[in-house]
């Protein structure tokens, strides 16, 4: 475990991290309350959400957004603008007209195995489980599990060899 990032950068939020070795973060991030591997790089405007766990050696690029109940393992790529949903039915307020409170929806995990690749802009509904070094093509909309070394493309998500 480390104090913190290995790098200075400007403009970062940082709250209740735990941090492994040589992780390096940069500016305009906001991190809380999440866990975080050795080597790991996040690129900028990208929030981890707490109870997000991020394994070692992955790279998290510029504009992406982690959820709790996120778990990614180790030598993961998840590209720019990549957004992980963990409500599938979500709501502003409950019946009775307040704003929701946890007690009023069900968070479902979602799992990135070792050596996934995750593209740009995609979006991965929560409860599912990417396997290990499956890729996920830009843009795609992954709504099911995706076998490990399986690629994706499409919305929804669906396998490029059944594709073609
Ligand atoms: C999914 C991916 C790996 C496929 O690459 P590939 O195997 O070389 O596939 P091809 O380019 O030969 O395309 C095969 C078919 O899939 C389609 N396709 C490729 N990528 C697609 C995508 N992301 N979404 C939808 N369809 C896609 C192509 O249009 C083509 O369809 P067609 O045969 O009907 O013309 C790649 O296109 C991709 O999206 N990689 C992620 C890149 C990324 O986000 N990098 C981030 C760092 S910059």
């Amino acid at each position: 475990m480390a104090d913190g990032p290995a790098n200075e950068a400007p403009f970062r939020l940082i709250d209740g991290v735990e941090f492994g070795e040589n992780v390096i973060v940069r500016s305009f991030t906001n991190l809380y309350g999440c866990k975080i591997g050795d080597n790991t790089q996040i690129g900028t405007f990208v929030e981890i959400q707490r109870g997000a766990v991020i394994g070692a050696n992955c790279k998290i690029q510029s504009h992406t957004f982690v959820c709790d109940g996120v778990s990614i393992e180790d030598e993961v790529f998840v590209s720019h603008a990549v957004s992980f949903v963990n409500d599938k039915f979500p709501r502003a307020v409950s019946s009775s007209g307040q704003f929701q409170t946890d007690s009023d929806w069900t968070l479902l995990p979602t799992k990135v195995e070792r050596g996934a690749a995750i593209g740009t802009g995609a979006v991965i509904l929560g409860g599912v489980t990417i396997g290990a070094r499956a890729l996920i093509g830009a843009g795609a909309v992954v709504t099911r599990d995706v076998p490990p070394g399986e690629t994706v493309v499409g919305n929804p998500a669906r396998a490029l060899d059944s594709k073609q």
